[in-house]
């Protein structure tokens, strides 16, 4: 809702805001066909892998839309990913692929239209890197000045980098992730600021499409299970409502089951979890996975729902798994950035588990570019510090130009 200066997208309760379109409420309104069509679109916002969705996305703005194009992302099939997690019909969503490398495109593309149809001028975030990024690209698109919130020092390379060359006024608050996450919500409340987070209902619309267009590239026949890295917990809440509405309308026949991942060290939905969701207790988050260091998600209710509608579970990996995880996907020739490879030992781990089956269909998001975080990847290829390279190791050798010494080492 918007009054004056004032922008909130939370009920009266205090519970988020979701958005429901015509089409959402009646089957048969819209159909396969509708989005197939425009696959064969060479101009306009028919060849986003957002917009293609837009009677279940945000149908009002397809003819407007800030788009660049997103989505339109692969889904790999990669023997050495399968056998390092036994997991035979896996298969892998890679969200790195979008226009600023991460997911959030997705959602950004479908906030910021909003953002300039409400007349916005100003729109702000909290960030561990990834959203600020998209945001700042977008917003500079659109023309709309952008701030955002980042935690001091704990924010990869290239994510801080994106969100200062896009020209975003980049505040590094000396806090983890949730201190900014209440600044923003402090500052958008009052200043007449758009909110960007997930906590936007239009952002969750436009994430609803890495599940739409996963669905469409299988030919609308559901996988059996998909596994997504879990902080704050937008993906979760978006896949639920996404899977959800799918089933109603008619596009697919089966609820596939959600697995969400999160790194050990931040981890309070995996808790809140183990409770039967009985209790929920926000954490000091830790990991080296830092898209992810996030103690107290804002979408819990919803992610909640979500796990609850597909009979849903929520498990945890360590870092060193994490790491494992993200070394076997890069060097099968993909790669991503560390939250994303959560999944992945997600999936390894619930095979070895017995509760993902080794010949199960599952789909494993991949959330971020290997670019993203350069230096995680050089650590552990290299070492740094007093930590030693990680066990797959690929330790570049130093030469001298000599050719009788370099045909040894290759
Ligand atoms: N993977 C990556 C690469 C991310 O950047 C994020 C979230 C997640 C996974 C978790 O997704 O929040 O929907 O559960 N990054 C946010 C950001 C918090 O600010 O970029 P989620």
């Amino acid at each position: 809702t918007t009054s004056g200066r004032t922008q909130t997208f939370r009920c009266g309760c205090g519970g988020l805001l979701a958005a429901v379109h015509p089409a959402t409420t009646r089957p048969g309104a819209v159909t396969a066909a509708t989005f197939h069509t425009r696959l064969s679109t060479l101009t306009g916002p028919g060849r986003s892998g957002v917009w293609r969705y837009a009677e279940l996305v945000y149908p009002q703005a397809l003819s407007v839309a800030v788009s660049a194009p997103e989505g339109n992302t692969n889904l790999y099939e990669s023997v050495p990913v399968r056998q390092w997690t036994g997991a035979a019909g896996l298969m892998l969503k890679h969200e790195g692929e979008n226009p600023t490398g991460s997911f959030k495109d997705r959602g950004m593309t479908v906030g910021i239209t909003h953002a300039v149809a409400v007349g916005a001028r100003v729109v702000a975030c909290a960030s561990t890197g990834n959203t600020s990024a998209s945001m700042a690209a977008y917003a500079a698109r659109a023309g709309l000045r952008a701030v955002v919130f980042i935690p001091y020092g704990s924010v990869a390379l290239g994510k801080l980098s994106q969100s200062i060359a896009y020209g975003a006024r980049t505040v590094q608050v000396k806090g983890d992730f949730d201190a900014a996450m209440r600044i923003v919500t402090q500052v958008t409340s009052s200043e007449g600021i758009y909110i960007l987070n997930s906590v936007n209902p239009f952002r969750l619309e436009g994430q609803k499409t890495i599940i739409l267009e996963t669905l469409h590239q299988l030919g609308w026949d559901a996988p059996d299970w998909i596994v997504v890295p879990g902080g704050n917990l937008g993906n979760t809440s978006a896949f639920g409502k996404a899977l959800r509405e799918a089933l109603e309308i008619g596009l697919i026949r089966k609820m596939p089951r959600i697995a969400v991942i999160q790194a050990e060290g931040s981890n309070p939905f995996y808790r809140a979890y183990r409770t039967g969701f009985a209790r929920f207790e926000r954490v000091t988050a830790s990991t080296l996975a830092t898209a992810i260091r996030i103690g107290d998600p804002v979408n819990y209710a919803k992610a909640r729902r979500s796990v609850e509608w597909t009979d849903g579970i929520v498990d945890q990996v360590t870092d060193a798994e994490i790491l494992d995880a993200k070394a076997v996907v890069d060097g099968a020739g993909i790669g991503c950035e560390p939250a994303s490879a959560a999944s992945v030992a997600g999936v390894r781990k619930l095979v070895a588990a017995g509760i993902i089956h080794a010949d199960d269909r599952v789909v494993a998001i991949l959330t971020g570019h290997i670019l993203k975080d350069p230096d995680n990847t050089v650590s552990y290829h290299l070492g740094s510090g007093s930590a030693q390279p990680g066990p797959r190791a690929n330790t570049p050798v130093i030469v001298e130009p000599d050719i009788s010494q370099i045909l040894k080492v290759i």
